[in-house]
């Protein structure tokens, strides 16, 4: 299989290589010049970072510097430059130094086989179940740590949950104590812990997907004897009609179109559409063009993301949903890190 394939099919498992072909694909040709030029900024932030870490300096300071060079240098040089310097950044001696966050070591090494797994959210969210690993960390990781989940994305992907639970609730208050959600890629459905309906019991059924049985398996067992079903399934499965799901009120995924290329995520759209009942609505959250985090994550942590503009999120809409008697919308999150398309349907 193709890479490009692996990243499109969306049931492969989502690797930096497959993304990779999508997201630093380019023609572009590149100039010994500029490659050079490229390294030597590289090398140069990095040296900085190396002795500030040695001189045991103020390690927030450290971060936020190399937060901000690593940004700076992937955003003046082109997609197929930054490849070249993505694995000079990952053997540098500054890498083992942002490894003993226990974070960016899990991201980093992908014990699960896969970028961006559940347990690697459950540090975003400060989960329990991630505690043990943050109190074992040295005196640096813990630094390490306490600038990275306070960075830009991880804030958005917080106000994300919070933000989802509120759409349920929404939901399931509108509809009487019938509403039927379906969550696409749940990993671990943090957000039905901040649901209040699902607590008062007014949401009818929860259908929780995800292609990680241990994902699923962790919902199932945490959310026994709730409306929540969780059900172990991909976007290849959606799309193949492989599962019968039934029909919701609110089909939302978050987490997942950052790993969909435009061809994925326009038919799942349309799948979800289908599986909407009338006057529901579909939601899909994408990280922004803009986040800072970016080259820090595409590095350190190994995790590259389809990152999407405002208009990339209209293109998929507008491809979803032509002819269709719909109300599209793009919202973003407070600080800007991350966008949702919403499509409701008009009847
Ligand atoms: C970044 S996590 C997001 C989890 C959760 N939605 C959240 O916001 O915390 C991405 C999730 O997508 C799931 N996933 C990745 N590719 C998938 C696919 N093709 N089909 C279904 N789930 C997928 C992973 O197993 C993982 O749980």
């Amino acid at each position: 299989m193709s890479e490009l394939k692996m990243a499109i099919d969306g049931q492969s498992l989502i690797t930096p290589a497959s993304i990779a072909s999508q997201v630093f694909s380019s023609t572009d040709a590149i100039r010994d010049s500029e490659l050079d030029e490229a390294r030597a900024e590289l090398a140069l932030h990095l040296r900085v970072a190396e002795q500030q870490f040695l001189q045991d300096g103020a390690i927030g300071q450290i971060m936020l510097r190399l937060f901000t060079a690593m940004n700076a240098v992937r955003n003046r040089y082109s997609p197929k430059i930054w490849e070249q310097l993505i694995p000079i950044a990952q053997n540098h001696p500054v890498a083992r130094y942002c490894h003993e966050d226990p974070f960016t070591r899990w991201s980093f090494e992908k014990p699960r086989g896969y970028s961006g797994d559940a347990g690697l959210l459950d540090f975003i969210y400060a989960h329990p179940s991630v505690q043990p690993l943050l109190d074992a960390a040295s005196p640096l990781g813990k630094a390490v740590h306490s600038f990275v989940s306070q960075a830009p994305a991880c804030v958005a992907v917080r106000e994300r949950r919070d933000l989802l639970a509120q759409l349920v609730d929404d939901v399931a208050s509108s509809r009487g104590g019938e509403a039927e959600i379906l969550t696409i890629a749940s990993g671990h459905l943090r957000e039905a812990a901040m649901s209040q309906a699902l607590k008062d019991k007014t949401v009818k059924r929860w259908v929780a997907l995800d292609q990680d049985p241990l994902s699923v398996g962790a919902v199932a067992s945490e959310y026994a004897g709730t409306v929540v079903e969780a059900v172990n399934g991909s976007v290849g499965t959606i799309l193949k009609r492989s599962q019968t799901l039934g029909t919701f009120d609110f089909i939302y995924a978050a987490g997942l179109y950052d790993y969909l290329a435009d061809e994925v995520a326009i038919k799942l759209s349309q799948r979800c559409l289908q599986m909407l009942k009338p006057h529901g609505t579909f939601l899909f959250a994408n990280f922004a063009d803009e986040i800072p985090d970016d080259g820090y994550m595409e590095t350190f942590m190994n995790w590259a993301l389809l990152l999407r503009s405002e208009e990339d999120m209209w293109r998929i809409m507008r491809a979803t949903t032509e002819g269709l008697d719909v109300e599209c919308s793009i919202r973003y999150g407070a600080n800007k890190n991350i966008v949702y398309g919403i499509i409701r349907k008009l009847s």
